[in-house]
């Protein structure tokens, strides 16, 4: 049930120091250093980016790993991203190496003491979400995201989480599993982001990360194909910003009264565009597609969100979560034209 999560008892101590300062919070009872979460598919397995000079894993609160499914998957055929006007296309296919190999070998080489590490769990099947979640229960993985993006194939491939009914029955059915603090990683593409949340966290999620990519393509116009392998893909950066935006607003709606915290994500690529997500009521960020062209970008957002702190005097950012100063009662068919 919502609130069940503890942070791992087994935690080393290092694992405690963290959460701090200006940019220190509390995330479902784990201390982040900074607001800022790496997102799934952009730092690998956590060590992507720490071959690059200046880089810092603790220069993020926590970094959500590569989607994991039960066996390893070898992903979809090429091309699987394209870059777009603004944003990018991927249609990965979720390819990793199964979570036995993540848990046996992947995280011992891991260091906690520097950031939170998050598992994203993956499936095809309500059993093999479980089996997953169970599998990094008895890891020291510090929470675990759910990824309910993923097709269902005995329901004919659509996915879990475009459909409130079935986005609950996973959650739920992780919950059983798991007493680590449990994220659901909310779908953009559905017709209420608000139905679906409040049913996840009936279900026991304790965190929401709003929003995974949304559905688009692209065609090749001189062979008349879709250029992405997979036929459609998943859309990040920039270009779904307003979006992503707008679901944090309307899930924060929900997820307030329950103090169930939100990642927000898609899009961020500055400190201006991380506070406006936290304004509208993320108490985290997550930054992603920036991390390919800029990987030096956490820094930045670090230092922006402290100098905006230090400006409207505010001691902790967390005083800024949900603070967006609205008139009007958001309308759900605003007019646009
Ligand atoms: C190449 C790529 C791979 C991704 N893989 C996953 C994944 O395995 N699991 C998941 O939940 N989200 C995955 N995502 C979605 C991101 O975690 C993130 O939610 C999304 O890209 C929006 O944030 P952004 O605009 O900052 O990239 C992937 C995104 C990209 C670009």
């Amino acid at each position: 049930m919502p609130g069940m999560a503890m942070a791992n008892q087994d935690a080393p101590a290092a694992r405690t120091a963290a959460g701090s300062g200006p940019l220190g919070l509390s995330f479902c009872g784990l201390p982040f250093a900074s607001p800022i979460v790496l997102l799934s598919g952009c730092v690998g397995f956590g060590e992507e980016y720490t071959r690059i000079e200046g880089f810092a894993n603790s220069d993020a609160g926590a970094i959500v790993l590569k989607g994991t499914t039960g066996k390893a998957r070898l992903g979809n055929p090429p091309h699987r991203v394209f870059e777009t006007p603004a944003g990018m296309l991927n249609a990965i296919g979720l390819q990793n190496p199964g979570v036995e190999q993540v848990v046996e070998h992947i995280l011992p080489q891991l260091d906690f003491s520097e950031t939170r590490f998050i598992a994203n769990v993956c499936g095809s099947t309500l059993e093999e979400y479980v089996e997953v979640t169970r599998r990094f229960d008895q890891s020291p993985i510090d929470a675990i995201e759910i990824n309910i993006s993923c097709p269902n194939i005995k329901e004919g491939g659509v996915a879990f989480g475009n459909y409130p009914q079935m986005s609950a029955q996973v959650v739920a059915a992780c919950r059983r599993v798991t007493t680590k603090p449990l994220i659901t990683k909310l779908s953009p593409n559905q017709t209420d982001i608000r139905d679906n949340a409040r049913r996840c966290i009936e279900a026991g999620s304790d965190a929401l990360a709003v929003i995974n990519t949304i559905m688009g393509m692209a065609i090749d116009v001189v062979t008349r194909r879709p250029v992405i392998g997979n036929v459609q893909g998943g859309l990040s950066g920039p270009a779904i910003k307003p979006i992503a935006l707008l679901k944090v607003h309307q899930v924060y709606e929900v997820a307030r009264p329950h103090g169930v915290p939100i990642i927000g994500q898609g899009g961020i690529a500055s400190a201006h565009d991380a506070l406006e997500f936290i304004i509208a009521g993320a108490t985290a960020v997550g930054v992603g597609t920036a991390l390919f062209y800029d990987p030096m970008v956490c820094k930045r957002i670090n230092e922006g969100v402290a100098d905006y702190l230090r400006a409207q005097g505010l001691e902790n950012v967390t005083q800024l979560i949900g603070t967006l100063r609205t008139t009007n009662e958001t309308q759900d068919c605003a007019v646009s034209g």
